[in-house]
Formats: C-alpha cells, structure tokens, sequence
C-alpha cells in the first residue's frame, strides 16, 4: 500500500538532505500512529483528527454541524414564520429587504449573536402564509463599520436568477408550494466508472446517453454568474443554476437518472471562488476575510478569484455543509473536487512542475489546512454515505490522495488522469506520425501510483475550450465539414482521424485507469443493439448499457511486453486480453511476434479496422492464433500475427 510511496528511507533522505526546518523537526517528533503511511501521513493524521474532534464536540457532532443549510440563509418554521441567519462577523448592523416589505431598506433589522452571526424572525402573515412568498426577490442590506451600505445575496440562497437585461443576479426566496420528492432510490454503486460529463442535459435527453454510461458527472450546476467560466466561477455554492431550470427540475433529472442505473456526480468547486461582491460570496461582510484569506494570500493570481481560508470555523460549516447540501437535497452520489492541486500547495501549482519527487509533495508547501478540510469532507461524505464517490482533478500526484483517511490518506477514490488528455494533443500537435514516441506514451499511460485508482480520458472539455480543439478536430477538421460522409470514399485525412481516434481511446482505455470518462460523442463499447428492460427480454439491461464484458477496468494495471520505437508498435496484456497497436504510418507486419503469459487459443475480439467501426476490413476474424511457448519479451509465450496494418491501406 502507502509504504511504498514514502518509506522511511525516503523520508529520512529528503531530511538529510533539507535544511531541517522546526516544523519538519515537529513532525519528526510525532508519533506514528498510524501504521500504513510515514510520517507525514500521520502527522496530516494528527492534524485531521484534531479537527474532527472539534466538529464532534461543537454543536451536536459533524452530521449536524455539516447540516448547517437548516439553520442559515431562510428556514421556515412550522408554523410558518421565517428565520432568517447569517455570519457577518465584520458587519455593523444587517437588514432584510425585497418584495415582501417595499423593498424598505431599514424596517426589518437582524438581531445580533455572538460569534459575527445574525438573525432575523419574521412572523407569518395574518393568513398565517408566510411573510416572504416563494419566487420573490431579496437582498441583505449590510452595514459595515465605515458607514457603507452593501447589497448583498446571502452565502446560503437556494435560487437565483438574473434579469434578461441585468448582469447582475437577484437572489429568489424558493420555497415551492409543491416541492419535488425525491425518490429514496439509488442504483447500486458501479464497480468500476465508465462516463461521460460535460452534458448539459435534460431529463428527457437520458433515453439517449442512458445506453451506455453507468455515471454521468454534471459540470456548472453551481451558479456561475459569469457563463464563460464554464462555471468554474462559483458565485452562488447553494443554488442550482437557473439557465438550465429550477432546482425541481434538476432534483428530477437526478431522480430518473438513477431509474436508469446512472449515479450522477458533482463537479464541486471549493477551491476558489468568483471575485464577484454585488452576487457573490465576495467581501460578503465588507471585509476581505469572511470566507476568505485576507490580503494576497486570499486571491489566486491566475483565476482571478478567492481563495477560502479553510481553517476558519464557519468556512468549515460552509463547506462541509455545501457538500451535504447537494447529497441530501439533491441526491447526488458524489463529487469531483475541481482545483485540487491549488487547494493541496501554497503555490497553488503555479509555476512549478511535477517529477513525482517527494519532496514535491512534502514540506512547507503543502497548504495543510486545505489538505485537512479534503481529509474532513472525505471522511465526512465516506462516513455518511456508504457508495459516495469523490474524483480529485489533481495533476501533482499527491501520494496517498486516492488512499483512505485512516490510513493517512486524502480518502478520495480517484484521481483524474489529467496528463493523458494533455499528451494526446501534445503528440497530435508536435509529432509527425513517424516521431510519436510508443515508449513516453506508454509512460504517461500508465504513470500512476500503486494503488491509486485514476480515472482515464482521452480529452475533456478543457480540450475543447476556446482556443484549443478536440481530438477530432486535431485530426480531421480541414475536412470534417467537406469530405466526412457515408457517401464518398475517406480521403487520407479523414482515414488517418477515423483509425487514430478509435486507436488513441483505446489505448487510454485500455492502459490509463480504472476508470475511463467519456467525451461528448467518443462513446465505447456500444452495445450490439439496443433494447430497454421490458418484459420480453426478461427486464434486461444487457442491450441497453455499454459492454461492460470488455471489463479490463476492474483489472490491476497491464503488462506491457512491447513498445518497439521502429516499428511504432505497442503490446500489452490485461484481464486476459491482449491488446496489439500498430501506430506506423507506413508499415504493415506479417507474422509478427507478440509475447502472452497465459498459453491457448487467442481469437480476435475487437477490431479497430472492422468496416462498422469505420475501418477497411482487412483481418479474418476466424483465424485463432495459438500460442508456442517460445520464450518472448519477458514472457513464457508467444503468437505470431498473421497481419498487423498500419493506419491506411
Ligand atoms: C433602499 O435603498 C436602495 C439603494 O440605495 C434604493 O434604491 C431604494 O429606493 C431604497 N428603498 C426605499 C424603500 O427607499
Ligand atoms: C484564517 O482564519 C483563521 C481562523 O478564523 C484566522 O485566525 C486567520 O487569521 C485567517 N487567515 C487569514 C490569512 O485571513
Ligand atoms: C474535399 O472536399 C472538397 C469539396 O467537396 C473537394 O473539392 C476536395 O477535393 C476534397 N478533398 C479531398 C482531399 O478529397
Ligand atoms: C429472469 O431474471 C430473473 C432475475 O434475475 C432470473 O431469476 C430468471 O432466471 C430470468 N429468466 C430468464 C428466462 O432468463
């Protein structure tokens, strides 16, 4: 397990050889009391069991303390008054305004509580409705010290929207008279991930995607004022964004998603939030501190946005209360952490490299308090939900991110293998067919750490950004529009797209993870034919999901026995199945040989140059190859393939 990432031989050599802060001094001083990981994961331990005690002392234990979007923002009582709360601990003094009361800036007045929180009662109406009405507008009007008065949405707003003509939201009080139910449902948790993300989608799209994905990752749900931030610029972390419907609506959509087996995750965004102030979280008391990190400590120079100081208390209470907020209200089976690595470094990635060295990971750099709120919410989700599944983006390699919190982990469960997607357009942008390198390719496929699961792609929409292209487009789109048709014969550049991007996922597929996240269109293993669950196929999904039978996914990682530079040619082996790449622009083999551990019969099972899968047909699928046990490449047998083409005819 984790020894091996850092052992004492390491660490201790990474002490000799450093300075010897105090505080590396300290941490050697901690006691080890947690058997799998070194030092420094117990010393993160003793960290994130120091705060877990405090959320388990203080107000009622975490799974109270991380309900906290029940008391804060607008509760309705049974009786149906409201109670309105906030923290504003730089606050001079707080009012409540909007459609209900004229928009009155000074007649309904927070009362103050200790620890910079306010609170509000507000009696129902004389009909015994509640004051505020569902869809109508609000502001909090805060005071600060210098005299100023500020326009404010609250942190918890469950809803906002924004005027066709206005650039600014407008926080609406959402309290449906017919809420939706969700239902108590949940697929099972899927063995290994096979999805898709970057679908903004409807509930009535999932009879298209439902064939197929077993996790559908929804990206931009967070409200975003800003569209073009792809919605990486958080401005609301309650509210469900209103430019693909209400929170009904979405609560719907994740509802019939898990009908269809399909576990939905989160794009989470706690690493940063938008600079916005009139509708975000931004300088929400009039400070620059509440929430965030006061002075340039507290602005991430490249995103133009805040960083959240994640050793405060009610930062915690936000947070941990934010995640809990999309899984019981929503019903969401999980995250993936946006912005992990600049949440996990001081630096917060910028300007420096990875090499997988330790001492990149380990020392002064690491922001320990973000590393600790990853461990709480980690440990919090894991804890609460048995089947809950977090994804960090993280491109450093953080040992022990993906291992669990009691063994010193970070307790995610995947990482996103980010340096896959970025090799691809490197290659595709730099290399000649006859330079790509098979053993860097093979390299960046499978550097991952032991026992830490990844989740492969081949591209995401951070490829398809503005400015940047898709795989496709790398590969085709001076003729895609023109001369991509069932109709004519491929010219070359549209044979050479066709073979390579069939290749190129298949190859991430098959070596980068144990998981594999699909791109718009770029499905996998579609299914013979189709056929929902009726009773003439006995309820069946077999035809209607992708075919999970090619299931080297769960499988531990490949062996690879070839990554021949001249002949552009890569062989691996995994669950059994033996996969064989011609990469050569030019070459084909004859009665090539390919090293195999297990001896037998070897048919072909899947064909990249299948004329249905695009390709010209050229291998007889009835040929079974049996293997000799002639001594090959590190392995006991060998076959001889009969033919192994290159891209084009
Ligand atoms: C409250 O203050 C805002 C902004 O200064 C102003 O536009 C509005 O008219 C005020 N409301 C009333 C009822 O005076
Ligand atoms: C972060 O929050 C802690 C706890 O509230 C506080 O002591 C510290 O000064 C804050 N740091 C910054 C840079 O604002
Ligand atoms: C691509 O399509 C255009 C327009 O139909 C045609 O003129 C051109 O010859 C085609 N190019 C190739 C390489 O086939
Ligand atoms: C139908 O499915 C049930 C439950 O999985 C199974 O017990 C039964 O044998 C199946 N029947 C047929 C005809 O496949």
């Amino acid at each position: 397990g984790c020894r091996q990432y850092f052992g004492c031989s390491d660490w201790n050599s990474l002490h000799s050889s450093s300075s010897g802060t105090i505080q590396e001094l300290w941490r050697l001083l901690q006691p080890i009391n947690i058997s799998s990981s070194g030092p420094e994961g117990a010393f993160w331990y003793g960290l994130f069991e120091k705060q877990l005690t405090l959320l388990e002392e203080a107000e009622g234990g975490f799974d109270q303390f991380t309900r906290s979007y029940k008391s804060y923002g607008v509760q309705r009582m049974p009786d149906n008054s409201l109670v309105f709360k906030e923290w504003a601990p730089a606050a001079e003094a707080l009012f409540l305004t909007g459609d209900f009361n004229g928009w009155d800036n000074f007649s309904h007045r927070y009362s103050k509580k200790d620890f910079g929180k306010w609170e509000l009662h507000i009696h129902p109406k004389e009909d015994k409705t509640p004051a505020v009405a569902h869809n109508s507008k609000l502001k909090v009007v805060v005071h600060t010290r210098a005299g100023e008065r500020l326009y404010r949405i609250s942190p918890w707003a469950k809803y906002v929207t924004r005027h066709e003509k206005s650039v600014i939201y407008d926080w609406v009080h959402w309290d449906p008279p017919q809420p939706y139910i969700v239902s108590d449902y949940f697929p099972p948790a899927p063995r290994i991930l096979i999805f898709g993300k970057d679908l903004l989608i409807s509930a009535a799209l999932f009879t298209v995607i439902h064939p197929g994905y077993n996790c559908i990752q929804l990206m931009a749900i967070m409200e975003h004022a800003y569209y073009a931030s792809f919605g990486y610029q958080v401005t609301s972390f309650f509210a469900a964004s209103s430019r693909y419907g209400t929170p009904e609506e979405l609560k719907e959509l994740i509802d019939v998603a898990h009908s269809l087996g399909i576990i939905v995750l989160l794009d989470v965004v706690h690493s940063h939030a938008s600079k916005n102030t009139e509708d975000g979280l931004n300088s929400f008391d009039g400070s620059d501190s509440c929430f965030f990190h006061s002075g340039p400590c507290g602005e991430h120079s490249l995103w133009d946005s805040r960083l959240f100081n994640y050793s405060g208390w009610e930062v915690l209470r936000f947070l941990l209360s934010n995640l809990r907020w999309w899984m019981e209200e929503y019903r969401f089976d999980g995250f993936r952490f946006d912005g992990v690595t600049s949440m996990l470094y001081h630096h917060h990635g910028i300007g420096s490299g990875f090499s997988g060295d330790y001492t990149e990971y380990f020392g002064l750099h690491v922001d320990e308090d973000s590393l600790v709120y990853l461990m709480l919410a980690n440990h919090i989700l894991h804890t609460l939900y048995q089947d809950c599944i977090t994804i960090a983006e993280d491109v450093s390699g953080m040992p022990t991110l993906c291992r669990p919190v009691q063994e010193g982990g970070l307790g995610f469960d995947y990482r996103l293998a980010m340096a896959i997607p970025d090799k691809w357009i490197q290659i595709l942008k730099e290399f000649k067919d006859e330079d790509w390198n098979m053993g860097n390719i093979v390299y960046t496929m499978t550097n991952r750490r032991y026992g830490e699961k990844c989740i492969a792609y081949a591209e995401s929409h951070d490829q398809a950004l503005v400015g940047d292209k898709t795989l496709a487009f790398w590969l085709m789109d001076k003729d895609m529009y023109t001369n991509m048709s069932a109709l004519i014969p491929m010219n070359s550049v549209i044979d050479r797209g066709i073979q390579l991007h069939k290749m190129i996922r298949l190859l991430t597929h098959g070596l980068g993870g144990e998981g594999y996240l699909n791109f718009m269109g770029n499905e996998f293993g579609h299914p013979e034919w189709l056929d929902f669950p009726r009773v003439g196929n006995n309820e069946s999904y077999h035809y209607a999901r992708r075919q999970f039978n090619l299931g080297w996914l769960a499988a531990p990682p490949a062996y690879i026995s070839a990554k021949h530079e001249g002949d552009k040619v890569i062989v691996f082996e995994r669950a059994n199945v033996i996969f064989i790449f011609n990469f050569h622009p030019t070459n084909s083999y004859s009665n090539y040989r390919v090293a195999l551990g297990p001896p037998g019969k070897y048919k072909i099972k899947l064909d990249s140059d299948e004329i249905q899968y695009g390709g010209h047909g050229r291998l007889d699928h009835n040929t079974e190859f049996f293997t000799e046990p002639m001594e090959f490449n590190n392995l006991p047998n060998s076959i001889l393939v009969s033919k192994l083409y290159y891209l084009l005819p």
